[in-house]
């Protein structure tokens, strides 16, 4: 649409507005169209059950709100060296409150990735990793007491959650002041900033200076935040975010550990149509690191590193057919899915002499679950039994969706309850 409609003096003279640079323009425009985007699955990820879908969407809304507020930094330093074309004739309570919405857009493009960032970054419930790759969670948060981590959390979410009404707020003022310049007023505005869609433009005198200044700040800080992760993270999780899982070494300091598979264990409880059945995995290895003498303290992780790795293709509950079913369809799927693993990510904690805690990921059918795994640890010498309990429901880990967890009609029905139990022992090296 092209408007030729007669424009107000002193425009109408000098023939068309000034438009923004190229540079302004398309910033402003992926940024407006991702805030609105990301505020609309955000919402829509609160309505969703955990599963996999919804995993997978939380890790592309924390990815690409990280992306924008890249794009925010790089916007401002571009705005403050590169000043707007003149504003049309306007009174001055409506220069005032068009620069009130700009000043607090500004704001809120950083404040809105921002909290949303520190919330993931408390949140020990899944990675945070850019696109997959890289952990980039904000140094110093993962490494605070998990009380302060909860309160942290819980505080940002909420203002995440009530930014996104102010920004719409502001978004219906700045629509409806558009729209007026555009409608009312027919000064040209609206093409300033969209020009071709809403009338012809004047260039801006040159296409702006500073394209080095702005983006390379907004590289130097994912820059600085991926390599501060990657080297002051616990050293497994940066090494689980660069190498391929066969390559994974342990890399903390604390005592390794080396298993007696024969005398250790990896089973499930679970029940069919109400009868308990347990289930033994038995292929599954595991890398511990721990340093049983360090003195308890629920607060701060001990040196430890755990990872249990589990191919999934063999199950042996003593009835062949559920050791068949178990392995396909929607249960665990191997072909898709041969293996599962549990990483600590979180920490390990020394709750008591003999109670522990590690806090980790249980990568599951290609999703990461949160998982923590209380074990008790008795020592003998150089030898420690390790036994840990943890439950889980089947369904919120995709696990046989199809079937149901409760007695319905003639249906075959499994319990959502899976008890998963680890015995372990082990001599140190
Ligand atoms: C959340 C989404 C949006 C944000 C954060 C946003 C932010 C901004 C900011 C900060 C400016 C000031 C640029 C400057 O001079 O420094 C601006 C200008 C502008 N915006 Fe938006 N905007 C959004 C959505 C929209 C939409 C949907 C429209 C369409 C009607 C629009 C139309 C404009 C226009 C025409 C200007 C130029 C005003 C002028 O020439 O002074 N914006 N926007
Ligand atoms: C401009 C960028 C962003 C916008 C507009 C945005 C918007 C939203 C909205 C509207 C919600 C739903 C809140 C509610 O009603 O409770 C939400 C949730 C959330 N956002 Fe953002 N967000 C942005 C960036 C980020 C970033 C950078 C991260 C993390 C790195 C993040 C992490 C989250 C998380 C973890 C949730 C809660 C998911 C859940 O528990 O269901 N967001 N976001």
């Amino acid at each position: 649409m092209t408007t030729e409609a007669p424009r107000p003096a002193p425009f109408a003279e000098h023939g068309q507005q000034q438009r923004y640079t190229a540079v302004a323009i398309a910033l402003h425009w992926i940024i407006a169209f991702s805030i609105i985007g990301l505020i609309a699955v955000g919402w829509l990820m609160e309505e969703m059950d955990p599963g996999p879908d919804y995993f997978a969407i939380v890790q592309l809304h924390k990815s690409f709100g990280i992306t924008i507020l890249l794009l925010s930094v790089a916007r401002i330093i571009w705005r403050l060296m590169n000043p707007p074309p003149p504003e049309p004739p306007m009174p001055g309570w409506q220069k005032f409150a068009a620069s009130a919405v700009h000043v607090l857009f500004y704001v809120l493009i950083i404040a809105m990735p921002l909290t949303g960032w520190i919330m993931a970054s408390a949140s020990s419930d899944a990675p945070t990793r850019y696109f997959g790759l890289v952990d980039i969670r904000l140094p110093g948060i993962p490494a605070l007491d998990p009380a302060t981590r909860e309160g942290l959390e819980e505080g940002f979410e909420q203002v995440h959650a009530n930014l996104a009404w102010v920004i719409i707020g502001l978004l219906a003022l700045h629509v409806a002041g558009a729209l007026k310049h555009q409608f009312v007023d027919r000064d040209g505005l609206l093409a300033r900033m969209a020009p071709g869609l809403f009338g012809r433009t004047a260039g801006p005198p040159d296409n702006g200076q500073g394209h080095v200044w702005a983006f390379g700040a907004a590289a130097l800080i994912f820059a600085a935040i991926a390599s501060f992760s990657l080297f002051s993270a616990p050293p497994n999780e940066a090494i689980a975010a660069t190498v391929t899982e066969e390559e994974q070494q342990p890399a903390s300091a604390a005592p390794s550990w080396t298993v007696d598979y024969g005398k250790s264990s990896l089973k499930f409880r679970a029940s069919y149509q109400g009868d308990g059945f347990e289930g033994t995995f038995p292929d599954w290895t595991a890398q511990i690191q721990l340093d049983t003498a360090a003195a308890p303290n629920p607060d701060t992780p001990i040196g430890g590193y755990i990872r249990v790795a589990i191919p999934m293709g063999k199950v042996s509950t003593g009835e062949p057919y559920f050791d068949e079913s178990v392995t396909q369809g929607d249960w665990f799927d191997v072909s898709k899915h041969p293996e599962a693993v549990f990483e600590v990510t979180g920490g390990v904690y020394k709750l008591s002499d003999t109670q522990y805690e590690a806090t980790g990921v249980l990568k599951l059918k290609g999703v990461d679950h949160p998982v923590r795994l209380p074990f008790t640890l008795t020592l003998d010498g150089n030898t420690a039994t390790a036994r840990g309990e943890v439950t889980l429901q089947r369904l919120a880990l995709n696990v046989g969706a199809g079937t149901p967890a409760e007695a319905k009609g003639d249906a075959e029905w499994v319990a959502n309850e899976v008890a998963v139990v680890i015995d372990v022992t082990a001599t140190r090296q």
